[in-house]
């Protein structure tokens, strides 16, 4: 691929822009100036600097996030931040989209990415890619509403039944539950449908993959191996 688009697909800017870059001498590659915009590469493995700094070529990216409260899964945020504020300009020039969505005043676990398809695959709703979320309630959860959210319970303006499965309870007003679906708020509402209310809500979860030891705020790209996980695909699949 030449070096000019190379760096045009990596989000450093326009056509124009990352010839000027390759021009200006900012751009090495296996530590060598490489100023002609028009050299070919194989992007195979392929790494480079811009401006001294290290990249590696990524046809797609995917990243997960441990997301802080306060932050919207939105470009447009309107009231709070916007989790796209946590990622670097050649990150969102990629046009990075929320695999979902979570609430602002929701932790944890978020993937972005600019691979079309990964996003479709997960948020499907035929795909039912389980999530798992901890949830802290206002009220002590009692047996019934334990088992309500087991049975399954109705969603105004949705279609169906929506159960939890996997609900554990940590203490009187803690608890572990696994959703199947993703509909607008789905815990809380779920939550609120047995008659309690939730106060906190964190994503652990999603499909196998579990939130890696991040900070809040702080983001990874996910490994091969972590992709798979969050896909619900094991490693003997894929190599079939
Ligand atoms: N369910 C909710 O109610 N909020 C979220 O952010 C995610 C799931």
């Amino acid at each position: 691929m030449l070096l000019e688009k190379i760096l045009q697909s990596q989000g450093f800017g326009s056509r124009k822009y990352c010839q000027q870059l390759i021009k200006n001498g900012s751009v090495m590659v296996e530590q060598h100036i490489c100023d002609n915009p028009k050299q070919n590469f194989s992007t195979d493995q392929l790494s480079f600097q811009v401006f001294g700094e290290q990249y590696q070529f990524r046809e797609h990216v995917y990243i997960v996030l441990n997301k802080p409260s306060g932050y919207e899964c939105s470009h447009q945020a309107t009231h709070h931040k916007s989790v796209f504020s946590l990622f670097p300009e050649i990150l969102i020039h990629r046009g990075i989209q929320c695999v979902g969505r979570l609430d602002q005043d929701t932790t944890g676990l978020l993937l972005l990415t600019d691979d079309g398809q990964y996003l479709q695959a997960l948020t499907h709703p035929r795909k039912h890619v389980p999530k798992v979320y901890h949830v802290t309630t206002a009220d002590p959860v009692s047996k019934e509403q334990r088992e309500q959210l087991e049975q399954g319970v109705e969603l105004r303006n949705e279609k169906g039944v929506f159960a939890a499965t996997g609900v554990e309870l940590f203490s009187e007003y803690q608890l572990s539950m696994t959703i199947h679906q993703g509909v607008y708020h789905q815990v809380k509402r779920m939550l609120a449908a047995v008659g309690n209310k939730v106060e906190k809500l964190h994503r652990n979860q999603v499909g196998s993959l579990i939130l890696p030891d991040l900070e809040e705020g702080e983001w990874m790209y996910l490994t091969p191996a972590q992709k798979l996980l969050s896909q619900n695909i094991s490693k003997e699949d894929a190599l079939l």
